[in-house]
């Protein structure tokens, strides 16, 4: 009864949808258990680019039962959207797609409190996404103002709507510091999630009953992580960091499966480290090198189309959070985009107040404060494109993987030289 478990170690944008996609082959559900419309996956299949937000990867393989877990925040509107993209496309989406009724609902609201209230204490952006995922998130603890798709189809939705949306109405007023904001008009947002709810209603389940049987049942579970782990809203870069727990340790509370079933995590990294949105980045290369990763990494926001700030590998931040998630293995992504740069430098630990540490801080001023102390390597600069066995890479990139691997303690079993399916190295 296999369950495996694909994690972002950095701060999102891993390039976690492509091994997914390959992975699925051998397995019989993929899961998507935390996160929304906020995560992008590209998928390159037969030569077709594929963007998905919501809809785990396994979509585009008809075996493959696709299931959008409890801890996902829903946006009825994207997820329409995503179905009818896919079906346009003629990729089916029909029972090879589950809901769950526990997932949360993203209203209009969430979207205007994203807008209004994306700042820290102090007054910093946090650069989300506005996609309303913190203020949903956040409903959803406070439970008050929670709607659950569930709760689209029962008798007192209305109502519940219009005391919401009067209850937002006072809120948003209170906070929004340009006067003359429109209301919210609950009648017309009624009707709209109404019309989403019927459309969804095929794909809404009890995801949680579904798994437990699957993976008693020895089904092979696939659970796709969306953003990194240095994103998590416990054990990330706090508070510059999304409302879920995107590292390893969301799966069980996301999905509903116990951890004792999942029995091989891989770790998804870079070779190098991006970061989208605010925050402290110790490697950050705010100069010519990290514009030429950007270029060649075509680094900008899958959802948001941001560019994404560039840098060195930080093997500080992904062996903390290797560990974190109870990592077996590695896969390295775009390596190929490093092939030109004459010499590399991987963070191999901090220096913070004058002293050295190899402990990721846990609080965001101190990570602002370090200092990383760099291990240089030389580069391949040779393309790698068309690499396909590990023994075929230039010595100076295995040495690269191999140093990687060492500081992070993990062998690594995939090494990603391409965005296409076949651009992949298995150990
Ligand atoms: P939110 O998830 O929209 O609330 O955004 C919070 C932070 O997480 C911001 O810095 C976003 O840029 C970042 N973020 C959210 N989703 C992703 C993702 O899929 N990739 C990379 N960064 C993300």
């Amino acid at each position: 009864m296999p369950a495996t478990c694909v994690i972002g170690l950095q701060w999102g944008d891993e390039a976690k949808g492509k091994i997914v996609d390959l992975l699925t082959e051998q397995h019989d559900v993929v899961v998507r258990y935390q996160g929304g419309s906020n995560a992008g996956h590209t998928v390159v299949t037969a030569g077709q680019t594929y963007k998905l937000s919501l809809i785990p990867s396994g979509i585009f393989r008809p075996h493959v039962q696709c299931v959008v877990a409890t801890g996902v925040v829903v946006n009825p509107a994207s997820l329409l959207d995503e179905i009818d993209g896919l079906t346009k496309r003629g990729v089916a989406v029909g029972k090879n797609l589950s809901v769950s009724d526990r997932a949360h609902v993203i209203f209009p609201w969430h979207i205007e409190e994203d807008r209004l209230l994306d700042r820290c204490a102090d007054g910093e952006a946090i650069g989300t996404t506005m996609r309303g995922i913190g203020p949903c998130y956040r409903d959803k603890v406070g439970r008050s103002f929670a709607v659950r798709l569930g709760d689209m189809y029962r008798h007192d939705f209305r109502d519940r709507v219009d005391s919401i949306v009067a209850a937002k109405n006072r809120l948003l007023a209170g906070m929004d510091e340009q006067p003359g904001r429109e209301p919210l008009n609950a009648a017309k947002i009624y009707a709209q999630y109404n019309g989403y709810a019927e459309r969804l209603k095929p794909y809404v389940a009890d995801t949680t009953a579904y798994l437990l049987d699957a993976v008693e049942a020895g089904r092979k579970l696939l659970f796709e992580g969306a953003q990194g782990s240095l994103l998590d809203v416990d054990h990330g870069t706090f508070p510059f960091v999304t409302s879920s727990n995107s590292s390893g340790v969301g799966v069980s509370a996301g999905s509903g499966v116990p951890g004792r079933y999942i029995t091989k995590v891989i770790g998804i990294v870079k070779a190098y480290t991006t970061r989208v949105g605010g925050g402290p980045f110790p490697t950050e290369q705010d100069n010519a090198i990290g514009q030429h990763i950007r270029d060649v990494g075509n680094e900008y926001g899958t959802v948001t189309r941001r560019p994404r700030r560039c840098g060195w590998f930080d093997a500080v931040a992904a062996r903390y959070t290797a560990r974190l998630g109870g990592v077996d293995v590695l896969a390295v992504m775009l390596l190929d985009v490093l092939s030109e740069l004459p010499e590399l430098n991987i963070c191999v630990a901090y220096e913070l107040d004058g002293r050295r540490i190899d402990r990721f801080p846990s609080h965001v001023d101190d990570l602002r404060r370090v200092k990383p102390v760099y291990e240089a390597m030389p580069g391949w600069q040779q393309k790698i494109t068309g690499v396909r066995q590990r023994a075929d890479l230039p010595p100076k990139a295995r040495a690269y993987l191999d140093r990687l691997s060492s500081l992070l303690g993990r062998p690594i079993e995939i090494v990603s030289v391409g965005p296409d399916r076949e651009q992949t190295i298995l150990a």
